[in-house]
């Protein structure tokens, strides 16, 4: 059974960018070594993320990634069984320095959750543009 959880979380004040470089990086080479897709954005001090994979990797993974002391205010969006096989490997991105809003890259972040059921991607859809936009 496959199972995807969906958060946004507030990056701790005094992390650098470089540690927020180090979680970005560290995190696509386990999820993709692991068979763990979806995506995790950093933008304007705020997470915003999703893992999609074997059930129990994906809970194992969400307690860890709960008790990381890097973020706080960690707020599920949902947490759902997942029917569809995925397809596409982990991103993982800066969406920071980005003084405007890229269409390709949001339709490509938008192909990352094609393995929602169509209500979820539509909620994950708003909350990407809200994240992406503002
Ligand atoms: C916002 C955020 C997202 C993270 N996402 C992942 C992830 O997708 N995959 C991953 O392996 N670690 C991720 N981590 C790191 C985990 O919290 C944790 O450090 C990692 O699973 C290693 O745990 P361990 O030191 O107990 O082995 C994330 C950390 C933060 C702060």
């Amino acid at each position: 059974m496959r199972y995807a959880i969906v958060y946004v979380s507030t990056a701790n004040k005094n992390l650098e960018k470089a540690e927020i470089k180090k979680i970005l990086s560290s995190s696509k080479k386990w999820n993709n070594e692991n068979d763990v897709t979806g995506l995790l954005l950093f933008s304007e001090g705020n997470f915003f993320q999703i893992i999609e994979g074997e059930k129990k990797i994906i809970t194992d993974l969400f307690k860890n990634i709960n008790a990381d002391d890097r973020h706080h205010n960690i707020l599920q969006i949902f947490g759902k069984d997942i029917h569809r096989e995925a397809y596409d490997g982990y991103e993982a991105d800066f969406v920071s320095d980005e003084a405007y809003f890229d269409p390709e890259k949001f339709q490509h972040y938008l192909n990352q959750i094609k393995v929602l059921d169509n209500p979820s991607q539509k909620a994950v859809e708003n909350i990407l543009k809200a994240f992406l936009i503002y």
